[in-house]
């Protein structure tokens, strides 16, 4: 079978990312600098592993979030409202460690419980991680992961056993990432089809 005329085929040794929109999650990463102070990256390629309460996310040891997470061993993840990815976007600019840039440290945050990080406040998801394993090799990248040690979520998004999952994202929608570089908010859902017995994981 031939490609399609219709296809257009992408240089493989450049970023095939940045050349179409794909859907993607968008975290805020906390972790803690080597001053003590604390700070914030949004990350996109960004998941839970499994079903077994891990998270991981792509980085690159030039990054300081990939070095605070090596030395400190932990790190927390906000799960941003739609509403509030602006914050989730002025987070990477906070720097409470370096005192750069001062003026940004008016977001609301709040500390995590079981290990020594800080949230975004305006999140609905918050994920306290203990650093599992750092998976290195993809290129210059890495992958990131973490076991989660405490997780919390805003009341009002929680899933209710006897609630409609539909009103519950029409009243709160999810914010996306349309990497690269655009967002949007997801209020309107659909059951997916799947099979009789078929299950999710
Ligand atoms: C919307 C958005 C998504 C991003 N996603 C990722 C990502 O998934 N992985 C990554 O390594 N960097 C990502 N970045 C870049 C980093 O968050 C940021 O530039 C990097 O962490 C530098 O900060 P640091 O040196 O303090 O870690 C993203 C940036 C933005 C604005």
């Amino acid at each position: 079978m031939e490609t399609p005329s219709s296809l257009v085929s992408l240089d493989v040794d450049l970023p095939i990312w940045e050349r179409v929109f794909t859907v993607a999650p968008l975290v805020v990463v906390g972790t803690k600098g080597p001053e003590g102070g604390h700070t914030f990256a949004p990350k996109h390629q960004a998941m839970p592993i499994g079903w077994a309460n891990y998270f991981g996310f792509a980085c690159t040891p030039e990054h300081r979030t990939y070095r605070n997470v090596l030395r400190e061993g932990v790190f927390t993840v906000t799960y941003p409202l739609a509403r509030q990815v602006v914050h989730a976007a002025l987070a990477v600019l906070i720097r409470h460690d370096d005192g750069a840039r001062r003026g940004l440290d008016t977001l609301p945050t709040f500390p995590a419980e079981k290990i020594d990080g800080v949230f975004l406040s305006d999140g609905y998801l918050f994920l306290e991680c203990e650093l599992e394993k750092i998976v290195g090799g993809f290129g210059p990248f890495a992958l990131i992961t973490g076991r989660v040690a405490a997780a919390y979520v805003r009341e009002d998004a929680l899933r209710i056993f006897d609630q409609s999952d539909h009103e519950l994202i029409g009243r709160m929608p999810l914010p996306v990432y349309l990497a690269p570089g655009r967002y949007g908010s997801v209020g309107e859902s659909f059951a997916f089809p799947r099979p009789e017995g078929m299950r999710h994981g």
